[in-house]
């Protein structure tokens, strides 16, 4: 398959626990965008057992970054696939990986849409990290927080009523491994991004809603 030219790619780019995950939830209803999460197709391939999965799980629950050739393989392969146009959430996440989807969608006549950073202080993101609490059925995926975000029922997803479950990378210890790939790796991309016209940074410091709001406003840009 030689994939569908017009499709646009927007980018979501933020560090772990920044909201890209519950923004993009929203974002992709809103404007009608395919979201595309590396994060949830690794955790996919590791509860099924896949080659790449099982290659995947140990680096993963240690908060290291999976290769990069893996992952492009696996974006590239959903990027073919695509009709509507897609949102990435968790990726790019190193340089090499923002150089070789900008050749990707180049060699395919495909575009690159919105760059956008969630731009959140570092301090308050290992709290947000370690109370998150995820619905276990892939399926659904919604996002929950003990403090902030509480389910109606303790345990149980408000939407489709499986259980929640903790993700083995949200411990204090593997959240600061997490933190110390993203330092390695986020300048030289945020380099990569920053001087583009269609990059922007909005405060992820606030309610969600708020965030939402800014997002929202950004994407609709480009309507
Ligand atoms: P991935 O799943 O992408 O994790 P991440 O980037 O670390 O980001 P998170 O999912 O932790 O956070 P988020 O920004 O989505 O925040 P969320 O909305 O959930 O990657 C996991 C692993 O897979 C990597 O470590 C790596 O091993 C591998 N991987 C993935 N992509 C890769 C790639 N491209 N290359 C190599 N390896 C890759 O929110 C977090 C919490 O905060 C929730 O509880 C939520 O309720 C709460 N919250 C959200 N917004 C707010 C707000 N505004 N105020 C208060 N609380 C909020
Ligand atoms: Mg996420």
């Amino acid at each position: 398959m030689s994939g569908n030219a017009n499709i646009v790619a927007n980018i979501l780019l933020g560090a772990p626990g920044s909201g890209k995950g519950t923004q993009a939830k929203r974002l992709v209803e809103t404007f009608s965008l395919t979201h595309l999460s590396t994060g949830d197709i690794l955790r996919d391939a590791v509860s099924k057992g896949t080659e790449i999965g099982l290659r995947a799980k140990a680096i993963m629950a240690e908060g290291k970054l999976v290769d990069d050739d893996t992952v492009n393989g696996l974006v590239f392969a959903r990027l073919l696939d695509e009709t509507s146009d897609v949102l990435f959430d968790g990726y790019p996440r190193t340089l090499q990986q923002a150089q070789a989807l900008e050749d990707f969608l180049s060699s395919k006549g495909m575009a690159l849409g919105s760059v956008v950073l969630v731009d959140v202080p570092q301090e308050v993101l290992e709290a947000r990290v370690v109370g998150r609490r995820v619905c276990s059925n892939n399926a659904c995926g919604a996002i929950y927080h003990l403090e902030s975000k509480p389910p109606k029922q303790a345990g149980v997803c408000d939407l489709c009523g499986s259980p929640l479950k903790h993700r083995s990378d949200d411990t204090a210890e593997a959240f600061q491994s997490r933190m110390g790939e993203f330092h390695s790796t986020f300048q030289p991309l945020l380099g990569f991004y920053k001087h583009r016209p269609n990059f922007r940074s909005v405060d992820g410091n606030r309610a969600p809603e708020l965030v939402f709001e800014s997002l929202r406003h950004v994407f609709g840009e480009r309507a």
